[in-house]
């Protein structure tokens, strides 16, 4: 995506060589790395590594009044919700400014979900947008 879009990838690397100037970075300079941040978001909407996530219903239940038998296969797709315009505008197109701290708020929180969502979400998620 960075390819496709040179000028994204300039300022990326800017924000990289500024913040952090040839050294390893630290837990303390991610604050700092908000290019970094808003262009891995936006890697993570358009292919977000897991693509659908699925629950099996252990007895009968009811989904907004959609029947779900015991044993049923139920499956959410980050892909597919990443990619629905109602909440991504353009949604083909990789643009980093989706995630600014405004654009952030005014959608959905259920929108974005790559590390899935409730109980059983990735642990590795510090929830960055
Ligand atoms: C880009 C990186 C990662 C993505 C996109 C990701 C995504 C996910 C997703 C979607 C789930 C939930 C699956 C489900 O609901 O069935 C999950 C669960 C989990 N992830 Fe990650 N993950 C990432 C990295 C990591 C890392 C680095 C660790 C550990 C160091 C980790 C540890 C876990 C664990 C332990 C669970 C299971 C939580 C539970 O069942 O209670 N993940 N991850």
């Amino acid at each position: 995506m960075l390819a496709q879009q040179p000028e994204v990838e300039a300022g990326l690397f800017a924000e990289v060589e500024s913040v952090l100037a040839g050294r390893l970075p630290t837990l303390d300079d991610l604050a700092k790395l908000d290019c970094v941040r808003r262009v891995i978001a936006e890697s993570m909407r358009l292919y977000p590594p897991a693509w659908t996530i699925g629950r099996r219903a252990v007895q009968d239940y009811s989904i907004a009044g959609v029947r779900v038998p015991a044993g049923s296969l139920v499956l959410v797709s980050p892909f597919v919700l990443h990619r629905d315009a109602r909440y991504f505008t353009e949604p083909l197109r990789f643009d980093p400014d989706r995630w600014t701290p405004e654009a952030t708020s005014a959608r959905p929180p259920f929108s974005y979900f790559p590390f899935s969502a409730g109980p059983r979400s990735c642990l590795a998620s510090t929830s960055p947008c």
